[in-house]
């Protein structure tokens, strides 16, 4: 099965096609509304399912013989522009497909036959699992107090009422100075970054008394 997604922009028309390539025939076709296009691509399962995303974010599910809706998918703020890629492990069929969630790069995976996932969450300023919030607990919240880190250090300055600018964080963690170490070859320069700019934020924004 092939699923095929045309436009006419004269007739306003956005047409799915689904061919049997068996054939060569169309075995069924979806027409989508006025303003929504598809134009991210499909996949087709061993499974016999055609899955397809379009322009509001939604990724659905076709059987691929009928052309029956049987799965959506969709969330606020999320928007899928890619293929959906469907792989094979352990006799389990799983779907990882590439989006945005508010501007920020997301990755989903489903296994088919599981249970909706949880709310996808857009990642903190800095991104995903290294975030600055994440380097600062691991590397700096034993030695200084940030709040926006939960953090209550104090063999170093307190960074809540120190305020110290993204460039004065990003010149000390690389350097060290005083007691504190220098983090050059430690973090990768992106962490050093992500870093120094979520102290300089969460420093700025914090209340000046404890
Ligand atoms: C082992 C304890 C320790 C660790 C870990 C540590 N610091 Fe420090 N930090 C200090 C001390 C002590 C000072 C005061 C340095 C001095 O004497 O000049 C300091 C100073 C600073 C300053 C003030 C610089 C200035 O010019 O006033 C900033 C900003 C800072 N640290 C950020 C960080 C960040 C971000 C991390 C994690 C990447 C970190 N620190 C990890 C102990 C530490």
């Amino acid at each position: 099965m092939c699923f095929i997604y045309s436009r006419d922009d004269d007739q306003l028309r956005r047409d799915g096609s689904c061919f049997d390539l068996q054939d060569n025939k169309t075995a069924w076709q979806k027409r989508f509304p006025s303003g929504i296009e598809c134009a991210g691509g499909s996949s087709t399962s061993a499974g016999g399912l055609v899955f397809v995303t379009d322009s509001t974010g939604r990724l659905r599910a076709y059987e691929a013989a009928t052309g029956k809706e049987v799965w959506s998918y969709a969330q606020k703020g999320l928007s899928l522009d890619a293929p959906p890629i469907l792989y094979e492990d352990g006799g389990t069929e799983y779907l990882a497909i590439v989006g945005t969630i508010e501007g920020k790069a997301a990755l989903l995976g489903f296994a088919l036959g599981a249970t909706e996932p949880p709310p996808l969450v857009a990642p903190k300023e800095g991104g995903g699992a290294a975030s600055g919030e994440n380097i600062f607990a691991t590397n700096c919240g034993t030695c200084h107090t940030l709040a926006a880190a939960n953090s209550t250090g104090t063999v170093g300055p307190d960074l809540d009422q120190l305020k110290p600018s993204e460039s004065t964080v990003e010149h000390q963690v690389i350097n060290g100075g005083g007691k504190m170490p220098a983090f050059k070859g430690q973090l990768s320069p992106a962490e050093i970054k992500a870093v120094s700019k979520f102290v300089a934020e969460s420093a700025k924004t914090a209340p000046t008394e404890h």
